[in-house]
């Protein structure tokens, strides 16, 4: 066995100020509405744009009434592709695997319906309105390409941001040979569209070839980068602050149409610009979640056993780039199978591009894969936890790899125990409630990789014993502020109030992208691993002065509690921070750290978070409204650095699972291709009402080998597992099984 990673006899340790329930740092602010958010900046000399978004899906734009637009009062300019001034970057270029192609008015063509055709700027908000709304655009129309039916179908170049096609193991057609029994099941999941409270935003300020930026964004510094490449400028000359984040959900790690735009004119007619998305422009330019159609066959023994998986993947992307919701993925890496094949396939229509939507790939795999699992248990006359358990994988089904760690066993049985599943009738339509509602249970796997990426982090200890860290690190709404602060605290030996935290500008140092569930792990990585240079540090200053207590203690001989440096074997010597800098004549010391993954350790181990979620729902015997009335969800995710904010984000997954399996879809109409319900009046999400009573468990996971850290992620685990759940509670409920989600009741109608 490989030797443990984890951090060599440090002088810190986490525990102190990691683990505990901290309350959101920032909460105060945000909910007194003295958070800045990127629109709430007004530079003096402010001008604002609006853009007309296209009203239709496919074609070009035949005339734009430029000058009627152009006399409005207060509007100061117009730009179309006619007069737009030049980039330096090709937007319909992929120079970034990060880059979407995206529409700054490079031509006429329409490519998508709300694709943005013209931008105007205004003194006020209200005349640039105005002003796109007189630009009054005629259109030479095309039909749209909408639906798994009318698109063109192709094979992808990936899935997801160069993920893989294809991929198998074992002989598919020995094992469906094996099989005693086999379950087809089909699934189809709609197109969501990322709606974060915060609509996307840019205040964008020039002066000479510096840029201030404020902008909501979830990877500062490559963003940074890649908006400086269509300027022709160095990243440095950008300054790109992004404090708060009213929710990004994947949708603002990239650089859109939009903020381009903006940038432009605001270097054109030399003031600052702000552009900020209405509701409806929500749904086009900032990416979506393509739409699946799944299938997943299933062979089983006669012990319940899988002897075969396939999951099949069509999912739809731009007509223009290629986003591949990697829902096959979904089935590598938790049930044992002897043989596992997965394909995807893409279908073009005139959409915008989807791109990472909260779990990308495995929500919606997820979600066939569980629906799946439930039919085959079914077919094997074994309850659906029992078949999961029969299915349960002790190393990695995809690579055979063992797993770092893997408390998927507990999850399920403190699971099992709180949700009360033990009394579950085998046997659908047969519990009713005190009114009459059929009543059904399910339960669903949670899934979701541990992936790290790269940050960096300074600490710097002052004179006074305290001391300021920094990283430029993203707090969507996820509690970065507040954990990473706690891993920091802990980095430096000090409670967390004596450490200013600095995070969310691109001058500091690169904290990499809040994405993928792996931010704590990287960004905090990178600041425990700062934290211990700078006390690396002063215990060389302390342990080679023979004026110091510590004095022969050996670096490694000590520790760090509390601001004070300790022999490791004798508690009575030890010295305060202060004092070990005063003696040395410093007013600081600093530290640096990164954080990343040792390759060889993604070679050796697979890294996933695990769950269990259990749903309860109430079906009405003549109506078919569904309601969950209880979601139960056990999480096992490596060490908790802030149980409060592990559960805020694990519920917030669930809720999101309970609205892909009731609510949520975009609906477009197949002969316009424009969304009927691009607002939220008609894109339904749950409100409180919707998700009554909502547990998250945490179940205890050491994980010496994932990172220094022994953190996996909590952001995008919960909705997995979710909505599979709540689909096989219906079908528990009504003996009906989901074919396509949300689940309408008009499914449930015999
Ligand atoms: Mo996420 S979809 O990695 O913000």
């Amino acid at each position: 066995m490989p030797d443990t990673i984890l951090m060599p006899a440090g002088h810190v340790r986490l525990g102190s100020n990691a683990g505990q329930p901290m309350t959101r740092r920032d909460g105060i602010a945000k909910v007194t509405g003295a958070a800045t958010y990127a629109a709430d900046n007004r530079p003096d000399r402010l001008l604002y744009a609006v853009y007309a978004s296209a009203g239709i899906a496919r074609g070009r734009v035949a005339k734009l009434d430029v000058d009627t637009a152009r006399a409005h009062p207060g509007v100061v300019e117009v730009y179309t592709p006619e007069n737009r001034p030049a980039l330096e970057q090709d937007p319909d270029e992929k120079f970034h695997m990060f880059a979407w192609r995206t529409e700054a008015l490079q031509n006429d063509s329409v490519r998508y319906a709300n694709q943005p055709v013209a931008l105007v700027v205004a003194e006020t908000l209200e005349a640039a309105t105005e002003g796109a709304r007189l630009l009054s655009p005629e259109y030479e129309e095309q039909p749209a390409r909408i639906g798994f039916d009318n698109g063109e179908i192709y094979e992808p170049g990936s899935t997801g941001i160069g993920g893989a096609v294809t991929f198998s193991k074992g002989d598919i057609e020995a094992g469906r040979k094996a099989a005693v029994r086999t379950t087809e099941t089909h699934i189809d999941t709609p197109l969501q569209y990322h709606n974060a409270m915060e609509p996307h935003a840019a205040v964008a300020e020039w002066d000479g070839d510096l840029l201030t930026l404020d902008c909501p964004n979830q990877a500062l510094v490559m963003a940074r980068d890649m908006f400086a490449k269509y300027f022709g400028i160095p990243g440095e000359n950008i300054t790109l602050r992004s404090p708060y984040l009213g929710g990004g959900f994947g949708s603002k790690a990239i650089p859109i149409g939009p903020y381009i735009l903006a940038i432009l004119a605001a270097r054109e007619l030399d003031r600052p610009v702000k552009i900020a998305l209405r509701r409806d422009q929500m749904f086009g330019p900032v990416g979506h979640r393509g739409g699946t159609r799944q299938v997943v066959k299933l062979g089983t023994n006669a012990d319940g056993q899988l002897t075969a998986l396939e999951h099949n993947a069509t999912s739809t992307t731009s007509s223009f780039d290629e986003f591949i919701e990697g829902a096959g993925n979904a089935s590598h890496n938790l049930y044992a199978s002897p043989a596992i094949s997965t394909a995807h396939k893409g279908v073009r229509m005139d959409t915008g591009t989807p791109g990472p939507m909260r779990a990308p790939g495995e929500a919606s795999g997820s979600a066939a894969l569980e629906c799946a699992m439930d039919e085959a248990a079914e077919a094997a006359g074994l309850d659906p936890l029992e078949f999961r358990l029969r299915n349960y994988s002790e190393t990695d089904p995809a690579s055979g790899k063992p797993f770092s760690s893997k408390a998927l066993r507990e999850c399920y049985a403190e699971g099992a125990k709180r949700f009360g599943w033990a009394t579950r009738p085998l046997e659908p339509g047969t519990m009713r409630d005190e009114n009459g509602h059929l009543v059904g249970w399910g339960v669903g796997t949670s899934l979701f990789p541990a992936p790290m990426f790269q940050a960096l982090a300074t600490a710097t200890l002052r004179a006074d014993g305290t001391a300021t860290v920094a990283t430029g690190g993203v707090d969507m709404g996820q509690g970065a502020w507040t954990a990473l602060a706690q891993i920091a605290a802990d980095g430096l030996g000090l409670p967390a109030e004596r450490v200013e935290f600095l995070a969310g500008t691109s001058l500091q140092p690169d904290g990499g992208v809040a994405g993928g569930s792996g931010h704590t792990a990287t960004a905090g990585g990178a600041l425990f691993a700062a934290g211990s240079d700078a006390i690396r540090q002063l215990a060389e200053l302390a342990t080679n002065d023979p004026d110091s207590p510590l004095f022969g203690a050996g670096n490694a001989g000590v520790e760090a509690r509390d601001g004070r440096l300790c022999a490791a074997d004798d508690d009575s010597r030890s010295e305060a921070y202060e004092d070990i800098l005063a003696r040395a004549g410093l007013t600081a010391l600093e530290g640096s750290g990164t954080g990343g993954r040792d390759p060889s350790i993604g070679e050796q181990w697979a890294m996933f978070s695990h769950g269990a979620v259990f749903a309860e729902v109430k079906v009405d015997p003549e109506l078919y409204q569904i309601r969950v009335t209880r979601l139960v969800g056990a999480f096992a995710a490596g060490r908790i650095i802030n149980p409060k904010l592990a559960q805020s984000q694990l519920t917030g997954g669930m809720i999101w699972g309970l609205s892909s399996a009731l609510h949520e879809e975009g609906i477009h109409d197949l002969r316009s291709g424009r969304l009927v319900n691009g607002d939220f009046a008609g894109y339904h999400i749950p409100v409180n009402a919707d998700a009554p009573s909502v547990e998250a468990l945490l179940i205890d996971e050491e994980d010496p080998y994932v990172n220094t850290l022994g953190v996996k992620g909590v952001g995008e685990l919960g909705i997995t597992g979710t909505v599979g759940a709540i689909a096989n509670a219906v079908w528990h409920a009504t003996g009906t099984r989901v074919r396509s989600f949300p689940i309408h009741i008009s499914a449930l109608l015999k």
